[in-house]
């Protein structure tokens, strides 16, 4: 990275000074969902198949007139998103094959001026504020369609009509929906620098319109938040993150088998996970052309959301890093404070043992409302005794154990297997 000048500099700090507060309601948010949703949706065959199939752009274009999708699908999404217990949705504008799903001026390819007929960005934020979810924008740096969108990297004259393209896009949308909480960038191809990009002039121009806004790190600064896709790993102490994750291996519709798709079990452990480590949870789904949301993602989505009804309090608000414990059989943890709670994936009966902790117990009980579990802690095993024979939860047979300890403990059971947040 090239030295920083003194308003990207000043830039930074501002972001930074401002950034707990402006973050605060992501935090306890953890759960959001990502909308993959564009002309490839026709295709059925990923995102990418532009690319992948080297499908020329002219014909690919062609797909613009026939789109056609159902009225107001993104009511759809967001009555299921709020029913699976998320927070917040992340929709792609434009995606890296370049159809702009908004009403704009800086390019004809585009949903209102194409065959959807309509403006599908401004449905998107009337439905989430409709059902009272935090809105954000996907956009893709990288631009497929547009002639500059590679030429850019060796043409100075192709590169400056790029960026008043980009910078156009960024703030139109910036400007014309109200109020808007995140910008997530996507791939930064062709250009190798953030000064290539303007990025600090770009990103410091949305801050102006959105003086809340949160961005990620995606048009080559850090800004606020990082985003490991298609894994769960936190970042370290202090930055925040959020691990964006597909359904079923596409973030574009593409009709794969069942067992592709995460199960419930599945998910709750990705939310989990990312509970432990102080993250948050984007999960993809990818409508169909017309705007439905597959339905094997809605039933689990659905059951998710049941699941999150009776213990949701344990993964939003304030978490903190699980740190120092190891693996059990029987499940694993999250954390609030001195409170660790136990994910019983594998119910083990009516006693539950756990060795190694190093800090005594005050009280266990079972979520949502247990009475208070009796427990003997003789050196460094503690067993909890009174459970039911069966595992509590009936929606996906992960159960809740919350354990008050008088101090954060560690877990030593000597054999080098600490769990990674
Ligand atoms: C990627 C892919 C993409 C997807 C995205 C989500 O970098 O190119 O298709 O939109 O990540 O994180």
């Amino acid at each position: 990275m090239a030295d920083q000048t003194q308003s990207q500099k000043e830039y930074l700090a501002t972001a930074e000074a401002t950034r707990a507060e402006r973050m605060q309601w992501w935090h306890e948010a953890r759960f959001g969902m990502f909308i993959h949703w564009g002309l490839y949706a026709q295709l059925g065959r990923h995102e990418w198949v532009m690319n992948r199939e080297r499908i020329p752009v002219k014909e690919y274009e062609q797909l613009a007139a026939t789109w056609k999708p159902k009225p107001r699908p993104a009511r759809e999404w967001a009555a299921l998103a709020k029913a699976a217990g998320m927070k917040y949705m992340v929709m792609t504008t434009k995606h890296h094959e370049g159809f702009l799903l908004w009403d704009s001026q800086m390019s004809d390819y585009n949903a209102a001026k194409c065959g959807p007929g309509r403006d599908l960005v401004r449905e998107y934020v009337e439905a989430a504020r409709e059902f009272g979810l935090r809105v954000g924008f996907y956009y893709s740096l990288m631009d497929w369609h547009h002639r500059d969108g590679a030429r850019c990297a060796y043409d100075e004259k192709a590169r400056r009509r790029f960026l008043d393209y980009t910078q156009g896009c960024v703030r139109e949308l910036m400007s014309n929906y109200g109020k808007i909480d995140i910008l997530w960038y996507d791939v930064s191809w062709p250009l190798s620098s953030p000064e290539a990009w303007e990025s600090y002039e770009m990103n410091a121009r949305a801050r102006e319109l959105q003086p809340e806004l949160i961005i990620n790190n995606r048009s080559q600064l850090p800004e606020d938040l990082g985003t490991p896709e298609e894994h769960i790993r936190a970042e370290e102490a202090g930055r925040a993150w959020e691990a964006c994750m597909t359904f079923n291996g596409s973030w574009g519709w593409q009709p794969t088998p069942p067992e592709d798709w995460h199960s419930e079990r599945k998910v709750l452990d990705m939310l989990r996970q990312c509970a432990a480590g102080g993250g948050n949870l984007l999960l993809n789904i990818g409508p169909l052309p017309d705007g439905s949301v597959p339905e094997i993602a809605t039933e689990r989505l659905t059951a998710v959301g049941k699941w999150l009804k009776k213990y949701g309090n344990v993964v939003y608000g304030p978490v903190d890093r699980v740190e120092g414990l190891e693996w059990l059989p029987t499940g694993t943890w999250t954390r609030k404070g001195n409170t660790l709670y136990f994910w019983c994936t594998r119910w083990p009966g009516k006693e539950l043992a756990i060795g190694g902790l190093t800090e005594k117990l005050k009280s266990a009980r079972v979520l949502p409302n247990g009475k208070p579990l009796a427990f003997t802690q003789k050196k460094d095993r503690l067993v909890i005794s009174g459970l039911p024979a069966s595992c509590p939860d009936k929606v996906a047979g992960v159960a809740l154990i919350e354990m008050e300890f008088r101090k954060v403990p560690q877990q030593k059971l000597g054999a080098g297997c600490v769990l990674l947040p």
